[in-house]
């Protein structure tokens, strides 16, 4: 089937400027975006200096791209995980989330103190919890506790998955992403979180399903081999061009969710969450085409997918810039 929908939003990715061009910059990152069907970006401020002052975040939204970047800004000063960064005036730069992805805010009260002070702002908290399960539970008792809003970044595990089932029953406000290297058994290599059981991937497909997984998003983190290689601690994928065909391969043609269910979870729910407009223009998907990544636009290669069977992909993605 060819289908001509509009542009996508990835919530989670990781552009690496400023401090890691060698990796990939603003304008490569979102030359890979448009080329895997993406519209909006939201990039994480795990860069070098992290993006922790509003002067930070202003030079990303300044920066030349292909589509549209909106920064997530640091929850705390340096990533350190004892000071909160100033929210309001990261607001006012431009930034549309605060997380400190990479890293888990340890202390407890810190992280209340986010919650709280996102919420006056009108900022989502995006969480990366590790150990996942424990930390979710922790981060979703304190958004019960302070009434605020809370989203749980790349969810791995079927205990995970539970958790949040659990709370999103009692009507907490909380929402959580997954990515397409998580959903298919084919993806190699190593990720935080790791790739896990079967079992887990099985899961967190149903979950998705079942809207206890509200979004898609890529995690794109790229890596240069050479860096990889003097440091395997360094991990991640690269995944805006594989995004849609991963995840058409592990959920539509497994008959499991209908393309329009799945690209809502790549649209309309992360622009709601980050309070983003959707992106205009047109993407042209060719949902059946089989076809084996090999060959990327971004500046990395280190993708899950490489030599893998994927079934589906862009054909063509036009988004239209808004003026600035
Ligand atoms: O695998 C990962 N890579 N997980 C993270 O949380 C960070 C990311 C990165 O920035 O490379
Ligand atoms: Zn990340």
């Amino acid at each position: 089937m060819i289908l001509a929908v509009a542009p996508l939003v990835d919530m989670h990715v990781h552009l690496r400027e400023p401090g890691g061009e060698h990796k990939e910059t603003i304008l490569t990152g979102t030359a890979a975006a448009v080329a895997g069907g993406f519209g909006a970006v939201a990039c994480m401020p795990n860069t070098d200096p992290v993006l922790d002052s509003p002067e930070l975040i202003e030079r990303v939204c300044r920066a030349k791209a292909h589509c549209a970047v909106y920064p997530i800004a640091c929850i705390s000063i340096g990533q350190f995980g004892r000071r909160l960064t100033n929210f309001g005036l990261l607001r006012r730069a431009g930034a549309v989330a605060v997380s400190d992805d990479g890293k888990t805010v340890e202390d407890e009260d810190l992280m209340r103190f986010a919650l709280l002070s996102a919420a006056d702002h009108g900022l989502a908290v995006i969480s990366h919890c590790e150990p996942e399960t424990e930390i979710c539970e922790r981060d979703i008792t304190l958004a019960e506790e302070t009434n605020s809003r809370l989203h749980i970044a790349h969810v791995s595990l079927r205990s995970t998955v539970e958790v949040i089932r659990s709370a999103k029953k009692r009507g907490v406000h909380v929402t959580a992403e997954t990515c397409p290297h998580y959903l298919l058994g084919s993806a190699h290599g190593a990720v935080n979180p790791p790739l896990a059981s079967e079992e887990d991937r099985a899961a967190l497909c149903a979950a998705l399903k079942d809207d206890t997984i509200d979004v898609i998003a890529s995690d794109h983190a790229p890596h240069t081999a050479a860096e990889k290689e003097a440091d395997p601690s360094l991990c991640g994928f690269i995944g805006l061009e594989t995004s849609v065909g991963a995840v058409l391969t592990a959920l539509y043609h497994t008959r499991l969710m209908s393309a329009a269910d799945i690209f809502r979870k790549m649209r309309e729910t992360p622009a709601a969450i980050l309070g983003i407009p959707v992106p205009q223009g047109e993407i042209v998907v060719d949902t059946d085409v089989p076809w084996t990544p090999q060959k990327f636009v971004s500046m990395s290669s280190n993708c899950a997918f490489t030599g893998v069977m994927l079934r589906g992909r862009v054909a063509v993605c036009q988004p239209t810039l808004l003026p600035d």
